[in-house]
C-alpha cells in the first residue's frame, strides 16, 4: 500500500465520502499533497508532480499557510477581530485557521468553507469537539448561500467585526465569474472595522512557468486564473490596506526569511480593513 506524507492516509478508500471522484484530480487533493497531507490520490498525485517541474508548488503552498497564519494573528491580535469566514478553506492541515486564531483567543468564531466534499468531510471530522468552528460545503461564487447558510449565522454575527479570508481561492475564479463582484458582495454583508485577506497567484514574474502551471490546472475541475498585482489591489476596494500593502507573500509581515527569492512564492497577498 502507497503511502504519502506525514498524515499520510491511503489509497484504501475506506475514509473517502461516499460519491467523491478519485480517478479525475482535485485542486484541493493536489494542494493537500503539496503539503504533505495524505487526503490525495494517483491521479491527484500524478498531476502535482507535473506541476513541481514547472513551479515549486511545495514551498508556494508552504509559504501561502505562513501568510495566513500571519494574517490571522494580526487580525486577532492587532485588529480585534475574533470572527472568521474563510472561503476555499481546503483540506484541514496544520496551523488551520481555528488553531491559529483559538490560540490566540479562544472566543474565536470560524466557519470553513469549501466546495470540495474530502476538505468539508475531513474538516467535520477535526471540529466535531470544537463548538465554535464549523465547515459547510458551499461554493464560495454563491454569497447570498454562504452568507445566510445556518451555520455561518450559527457562528457569525455581522454586526460585529469579521474577516473574509479568500486564500489561495480566488484564482480558482475565471473573470467572467466576475470575481471583483463576489468580493464586493461579501465586503457588503460586512460592518466597518471588519477584514478581507487575499492571497492570489500572479504571473507578474515569472509569466512563462505560470502559464505551463495554469495549463496543467485545466485537467481538474478548478482551472487557474494568474492575475497581475494591480487586479489583485483592485478586489480590495472599499478596504483600506494595512501595511505594507499588497506584496509578495513573504514580504508580508515576515517572522523571518523564508525564501531567498520572494518572487518564487509566484503569490500576492494582503490584508485590507473596512472602514466604512
Ligand atoms: C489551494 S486551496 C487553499 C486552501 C486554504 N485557503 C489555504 O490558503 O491554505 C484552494 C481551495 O479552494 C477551494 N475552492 C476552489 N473553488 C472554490 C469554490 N468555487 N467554492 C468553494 N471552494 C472553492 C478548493 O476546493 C480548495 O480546497
Amino acid at each position: 500500500m502507497e503511502q504519502r506524507g506525514a498524515g499520510a492516509m491511503n489509497d484504501d478508500e475506506t475514509w473517502v465520502p461516499a460519491g467523491v471522484d478519485t480517478e479525475h484530480p482535485s485542486a484541493a487533493r493536489m494542494y493537500d499533497y503539496f503539503l504533505g497531507g495524505g487526503h490525495n490520490f494517483a491521479a491527484d498525485r500524478q498531476l502535482a508532480d507535473k506541476v513541481l517541474e514547472v513551479i515549486p508548488a511545495k514551498d508556494i503552498a508552504r509559504i501561502n499557510r505562513s501568510f495566513l497564519r500571519r494574517a490571522v494573528r494580526y487580525l486577532v491580535n492587532e485588529a480585534g477581530i475574533l470572527q472568521f469566514l474563510d472561503l476555499g478553506s481546503g483540506v484541514p492541515t496544520v496551523g488551520n485557521v481555528h488553531e491559529v486564531a483559538q490560540h490566540e483567543n479562544p472566543d474565536c468564531t470560524v466557519v470553513y468553507v469549501d466546495n470540495d466534499p474530502v476538505a468539508v468531510a475531513h474538516g467535520e471530522l477535526m471540529l466535531q469537539h470544537n463548538g465554535n468552528a464549523t465547515t459547510i460545503l458551499a461554493d464560495l461564487r454563491q454569497p447570498t448561500t454562504v452568507l445566510g447558510h445556518d451555520e455561518t449565522l450559527r457562528l457569525i454575527d455581522f454586526r460585529e467585526p469579521t474577516a473574509v479570508l479568500m486564500c489561495a481561492a480566488l484564482h480558482f475564479l475565471g473573470d467572467e465569474e466576475g470575481p471583483a463582484d463576489i468580493v464586493a458582495a461579501y465586503r457588503d454583508a460586512l460592518c466597518p472595522d471588519s477584514a478581507l485577506v487575499i492571497s492570489h497567484a500572479t504571473d507578474d514574474d515569472y509569466p512563462d512557468d505560470l502559464a505551463r502551471a495554469v495549463e496543467l490546472y485545466k485537467d481538474t475541475k478548478s482551472p487557474v486564473t494568474a492575475r497581475t498585482r494591480e487586479q489583485i489591489v483592485e478586489f480590495f476596494a472599499g478596504f483600506d490596506l494595512v501595511s505594507p500593502g499588497v506584496v509578495l507573500l513573504p514580504l508580508w509581515r515576515p517572522d523571518f526569511r523564508e525564501i531567498a527569492d520572494p518572487r518564487r512564492s509566484l503569490c500576492y497577498g494582503g490584508v485590507g480593513i473596512k472602514t466604512i
